[in-house]
C-alpha cells in the first residue's frame, strides 16, 4: 500500500537542507531510519542516499490525521514529508551533517510500507555475508556502501573528464566474442543459430583495441566489463570492471606518463590524495630479490635478504641442499621480535608450508648476544655469526629462512612478509605508496603444460636487446610490460605490444603454437597486422580493485553493487540456475546428469 507522488515534488535530498534555510519550506522524501514517541511530539530520522535528516510531527503543524499517520511509521516506510526548516530545539547532534536543525512536517504522505527486514541498514553492519548478499537491495542501503558506490561513479566520471581531455575516444567493444588469450578460463555462450558453436566473453577487450589501433582509432579508452571463470579472492570477481586504454605512436614511457597524470588527477579529485610525480620504477627481478612479490608493498621494509653465498659451505644441510639443487637461501628480519613466543613461530612455520615451503628456519638474537635457533646445532659459532651479521642481526631480532627453488622461497617470504606486517601493524592505510614494475620477464615456465607461457599475452614486445637469445634462453627475455602496484596490489597492467609480424610469428612459435593453430586463434588480428599498423601500447586498471582502495574496504564485493560470492554464484538471484528443457533444445545442448555436491 502506498500514497502517490501526485502534486508533489522534491525540493532536496536529506542533507542538502541546512542551517541556512531555516523558515523555508522543504519537501523530502526518503526511508524511516528510526522513529521516537515523545508523547505530543513524534520524532523521525529520514533517510536517502545523501544522509540523515531529523524530522518533528506534532499535532498543531501537522493536524490530528497527520500526527496519527506519523505514529504508524516504522523503519523503511518510505515517505514524502513537506515541513519548515527550523533549528534543532534541543540534542544538537554535532555528528551529523544536518546536526543542527529538523524539519517540523505540515503534511505527511506513506509512499511505501515496509515489512520489518532481515537486518537494520545501519553503518558497519555485523550481519553476515550470505545475509547480506541475499538481501543485496537492502545492504546497498546501508550507508558505507552508498558511500562507496557513489565514490565508483565518481572515479569513473573522472576517467572519462581525464581521457576525454587527452584525446581519448570511448568504443564500445563486443561481449560475444571469440575467446582472447587472457590466461583464465572463458566464460562460453552457446549459440543457437550455430548448433555447437559458442561465443565467449571478454576475459579483456585486448584484441579489439588493438584492431581499433590498426584501424587508426590513435587513443582508445574504455570502461569494459571483464569476465575470466577463474578462483575468487578477495580481491578478484568472475566479472569485474576494467578502464581500459590503448594508444598508437607511443613507447612505454608515454604510456606512462599519460597514466601517472591520470593516477594524480583521479586521486586528488576523488579522495584529496596527493600523489607526487614521477612514480618510482622497479624492474621485476629487483622486486622480486628485495619483496618476494611483483606487487611488492613498499610502506614497510622487512625487505629479503640473499644469503646463498653466506651458508653455501655450512653444515646445516636444508640449506646446502637448496643449494645444490640450484635454490637459494633467503632470509627476513623481523626487528625486534626476537623474543617472539615459539606458539607463534610455529605458526609462522605453518603459514609458510601453506605457501610451498618445506619449512621456515629460525634464529632470534638474544639480549645478551647468544642466539636460539632451529638450526644452530648444525653450524658452527663463526658461520652464524657471519649469518646474523649478513641480515643485519642485532639483540632483539628475528631472522627467518627458506630455502628452495627461488620462485617458492620468493613466494614464501614474500607472503610471510605481509603477514608479519599486519600482525605487527605497520601499514598506514593513509600512505599510497604507487609503483611502477616494469621489465617483466617475457615468459615463464609452466610445469603444466610443460611450456613457456606468455607472462602477459602473446602480443606483448620484447625488450629489443633481449630477443636475440629466444632461442638460446627463452626464459632470459624481458618484455616491455609494466604494471602499476599501490600498497601491494596490482591495480593495473599493460604493455607495449608486436606490431612486427616476423616477431609475432616468431612469439607463437616459442609458445609452441603451429602457424595454422595461430592462425586459426588469432587469424583476424594477424590479417588485420599486414594491412598496415601503427606501434601501439596499452594499459588496463582494475577499476573495482582502484575504488576498493579508495574506500579501503576489505572486500571487492563492498564497492560492487551485485557482487557474486565464492563459488561464483549470486546469492540473492541465485545465477547461474538451470534453465528451461526447451531453451537447451534450442541450442542443441544436452546436459549430463551430474551429482550435486
Ligand atoms: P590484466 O589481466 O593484468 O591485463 O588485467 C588488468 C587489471 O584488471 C584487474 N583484474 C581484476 N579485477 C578484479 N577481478 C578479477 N578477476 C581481475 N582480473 C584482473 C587487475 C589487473 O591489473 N588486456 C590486459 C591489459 C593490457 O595489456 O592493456 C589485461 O587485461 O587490477
Ligand atoms: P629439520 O632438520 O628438518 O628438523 O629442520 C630444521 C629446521 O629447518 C626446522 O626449523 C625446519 O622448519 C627448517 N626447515 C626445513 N626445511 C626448510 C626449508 N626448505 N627452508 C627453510 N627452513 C627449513
Amino acid at each position: 500500500m502506498g500514497e502517490s507522488m501526485q502534486g508533489l515534488k522534491r525540493s532536496h535530498r536529506c542533507t542538502e537542507v541546512t542551517s541556512q534555510m531555516v523558515g523555508q519550506t522543504v519537501t523530502v522524501m526518503g526511508w524511516v531510519q528510526k522513529r521516537r514517541n515523545l508523547g505530543s511530539l513524534i520524532f523521525v530520522d529520514l533517510r536517502d542516499r545523501s544522509g540523515l535528516l531529523q524530522i518533528v510531527f506534532d499535532e498543531d503543524s501537522v493536524g490530528k490525521d497527520g500526527f496519527e499517520k506519523a505514529g504508524s511509521l516504522r523503519s523503511e516506510y518510505v515517505i514524502a514529508v513537506i515541513g519548515t526548516v527550523q533549528k534543532r530545539t534541543a540534542a544538537v547532534n554535532d555528528n551529523l551533517k544536518t546536526g543542527d536543525i529538523e524539519i517540523i512536517a505540515t503534511d505527511l504522505r506513506i509512499l511505501s510500507e515496509a515489512q520489518t527486514p532481515p537486518f537494520q541498514i545501519e553503518e558497519n553492519s555485523q550481519t553476515k555475508d550470505e545475509v547480506r548478499l541475499k538481501y543485496r537491495y537492502l545492504d546497498l542501503r546501508r550507508p558505507d556502501i552508498q558511500r562507496n558506490l557513489m565514490l565508483r561513479s565518481r572515479v569513473a566520471n573522472l576517467m572519462r573528464n581525464f581521457m576525454e581531455q587527452e584525446g581519448f575516444l570511448e568504443i564500445e567493444t563486443p561481449v560475444l566474442c571469440k575467446s582472447t588469450p587472457e590466461g583464465a578460463r572463458d566464460y562460453l555462450v552457446p549459440s543457437r543459430v550455430h548448433p555447437g558453436s559458442f561465443y565467449a566473453l571478454p576475459q579483456s577487450p585486448q584484441i579489439f583495441k588493438q584492431l581499433l589501433m590498426a584501424s587508426g582509432y590513435d587513443r582508445y579508452f574504455q570502461i569494459a566489463k571483464c569476465f575470466r571463470d577463474e578462483d575468487l579472492r578477495a580481491d578478484r570477481q568472475p566479472e569485474f570492471t576494467q578502464a581500459d586504454m590503448e594508444l598508437s605512436f607511443v613507447d612505454m614511457d608515454d604510456v606512462i606518463d599519460v597514466n601517472e597524470r591520470l593516477l594524480q588527477y583521479v586521486f586528488r579529485e576523488a579522495i584529496g590524495v596527493e600523489i607526487t610525480l614521477p612514480l618510482p620504477r622497479m624492474p621485476w627481478q629487483e622486486a622480486m630479490d628485495r619483496f618476494g612479490s611483483d606487487k611488492p608493498d613498499t610502506r614497510f621494509g622487512m625487505e629479503l635478504n640473499d644469503v646463498s653465498e653466506v651458508v653455501k659451505g655450512c653444515g646445516f644441510g636444508v640449506f646446502t641442499g637448496a643449494l645444490e639443487q640450484g635454490g637459494s637461501v633467503r632470509g627476513i628480519n623481523v626487528k625486534g621480535q626476537g623474543a617472539m613466543p615459539r606458539k607463534r613461530i610455529d605458526k609462522l612455520v605453518e603459514f609458510a608450508k601453506g605457501y610451498g615451503a618445506k619449512g621456515l628456519a629460525y634464529l632470534s638474537v638474544n639480549e645478551d648476544g647468544t642466539y636460539k635457533s632451529s638450526f644452530a646445532k648444525f653450524m658452527t659459532e663463526e658461520e652464524l655469526k657471519q649469518l646474523v651479521t649478513a641480515m643485519e642481526g642485532e639483540p632483539g631480532d628475528l631472522l627467518l629462512f627458506a630455502a628452495d627453488r627461488n620462485k617458492i622461497v620468493w613466494n614464501v617470504l614474500g607472503a610471510l612478509r605481509l603477514e608479519l606486517a599486519q600482525e605487527l601493524e605497520l601499514l598506514d592505510e593513509n600512505q599510497y605508496n604507487f609503483l611502477w614494475i616494469t621489465e617483466f620477464p617475457l615468459l615463464e615456465w609452466s610445469d603444466e603444460e610443460n611450456r613457456f607461457m606468455a607472462m602477459h599475452h602473446p602480443f606483448t614486445m620484447p625488450v629489443e636487446e633481449d630477443w636475440a637469445n629466444v632461442d638460446t634462453d627463452p626464459g632470459s627475455v624481458r618484455a616491455k610490460a609494466y604494471d602499476i602496484v599501490l600498497n601491494g596490489t596490482e591495480l593495473g597492467g599493460g604493455s607495449v605490444r608486436i606490431h612486427q609480424d616476423d616477431i609475432q610469428e616468431k612469439m607463437f612459435e616459442v609458445l609452441g603454437f603451429t602457424p595454422e593453430q595461430a592462425y586459426e586463434q588469432f587469424g583476424f588480428l594477424l590479417d588485420a597486422f599486414k594491412y598496415g599498423v601503427p606501434p601501439h601500447a596499452g594499459l588496463a586498471y582494475g577499476l573495482d580493485r582502484m575504488v576498493m582502495h579508495m574506500v579501503h574496504a576489505d572486500s571487492i564485493r563492498d564497492v560492487i553493487a551485485f557482487p557474486k560470492v565464492k563459488d561464483a554464484s549470486c546469492l540473492m538471484s541465485n545465477a547461474p540456475d538451470v534453465v528451461d528443457v526447451r531453451q537447451l533444445e534450442e541450442l542443441g545442448i544436452q546436459v549430463e546428469e551430474t551429482e550435486k555436491n
